[in-house]
């Protein structure tokens, strides 16, 4: 397994088609028969350590668990085809993918983020990477304008984040590719909310994909985890995967096997959710206590041509809703509620509603009265009950 990644690392430039449909790569992707049981389900490689040869070589491919590992391995495997890039890095949070990647940029050069960017990766280039010298500037990427004026001539990354955690923005992802590749800046696409079920940030531009595979990937709410794919071998890659292996913000061999698993239902998960996620926001925008839904396949959300135009299939499980009567009327109808649960993360089989504002740091530019809402694998019709009660019940 080993000797196929570094070949796909060597030839990334032929290696982007998929050779079979979606589904069938979710299943089969990084899977193979266990030659020494036949087992179709790979075991789980514990090991820190494998044998060496005895002129100082690795046989087997593998040294130490931090620099790899079969199952690490499986799912990188996975990943990469899955995103249709050439190689993928996986790390033991969506939040240590971002960081590394962001680490392997040189002080003094410059990053455009989104100014709704997931609130960590705020925290994350606020508190730890400005101080080690690294510049970026925070803008509303949804608009192209403030984008090209945001980037200067040392910047080097674009990160975008599509549709936004938790406002459900939408940026064009071709149209900032362009500008970033104009000013040869890379451009990072955070592809966790839709998966690569409903967007390839590949197709349009992006030169990496992100994902908190802690959402929809693993997608049973039970592992911590995060990756990193690349379009093509490039030099800031390489430098990611030299963090990886000498830093060590790896996943474990069980995170690695469980995400793997998650993988094989994540189209039929993704595909209910979103159905079942516009349904309950066509529904809620009628809503009397319902001041106004943000979810991308409505018509009147801001990013609908562009979402229609770079989605496939649908437009995610997760949306957000502002609450008439502000926080308290949000915070109280977070309460009510008797199937979805008070709890943070999305992605998973139970739905979820948070209270974004009172959970993100001060500075946070999330309204008050909005409660962020994680579609799961209930029936829709449950969970429509269920808020409707909620927001019906008085206080
Ligand atoms: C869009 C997005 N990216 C990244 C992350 C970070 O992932 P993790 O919690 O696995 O560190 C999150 C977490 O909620 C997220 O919503």
């Amino acid at each position: 397994m080993k000797s196929l990644v570094t070949m796909a690392g060597l030839f990334c430039a032929l290696t982007h088609r998929l050779s079979m449909h979606f589904e069938t790569e979710l299943v089969h992707s990084g899977r193979s028969i266990d030659p020494a049981t036949g087992a179709l389900v790979a075991p789980i490689h514990l090991s820190t350590t494998f044998e060496r040869g005895v002129d100082g070589s690795s046989p087997h491919g593998y040294v130490y668990g931090r620099s790899d590992n079969p199952n690490r391995q499986a799912l990188e495997t996975a990943l990469a085809t899955l995103e249709a890039g050439c190689e993928a890095a996986v790390f033991g949070s969506g939040s240590a993918a971002t960081l590394t990647l962001l680490q392997a940029l040189k002080a003094g050069d410059h990053v455009v983020a989104p100014q709704n960017v997931y609130f960590g990766v705020q925290e994350i280039l606020a508190k730890i990477l400005a101080p080690w010298g690294l510049q970026y500037t925070l803008v509303d990427t949804t608009d192209l304008a403030a984008v090209a004026a945001a980037i200067q001539a040392n910047t080097r990354l674009v990160l975008i984040e599509t549709p936004s955690n938790p406002q459900l923005a939408v940026t064009d992802i071709q149209a900032v590719a362009n500008l970033a590749h104009q000013a040869q800046a890379y451009l990072a696409c955070d592809n966790t909310i839709p998966s690569p079920v409903l967007q390839r940030p590949f197709d349009h531009g992006a030169d990496f994909v992100i994902h908190a595979t802690t959402k929809y990937l693993a997608g049973h709410s039970d592992v911590i985890g995060g990756a990193v794919m690349t379009k093509e071998s490039n030099p800031l890659f390489d430098q990611l995967r030299l963090i990886q292996g000498l830093g060590g913000a790896i996943p474990s061999p069980f995170d690695c096997w469980l995400t793997l698993r998650g993988l094989s239902t994540l189209a039929l998960r993704v595909q209910a959710q979103s159905q079942a996620a516009l349904a309950i926001a066509q529904w809620l925008q009628q809503h009397p206590a319902i001041e106004r839904v943000l979810y991308p396949g409505l018509p009147g959300h801001p990013g609908y041509d562009t979402a229609q135009r770079q989605m496939q299939g649908g437009y995610g499980g997760v949306l957000s809703i502002l609450v008439h009567g502000g926080q308290e009327a949000a915070l109280a109808m977070s309460t009510k509620t008797q199937i979805f649960t008070r709890a943070t993360s999305f992605g998973g089989p139970h739905s979820t509603l948070e209270h974004r504002a009172s959970i993100e740091a001060p500075g946070s530019q999330t309204p008050v009265n909005l409660l962020r809402l994680s579609i799961g694998l209930e029936h829709p019709q449950d969970l429509m009950a269920d808020l409707d009660q909620a927001l019906r019940t008085p206080d």
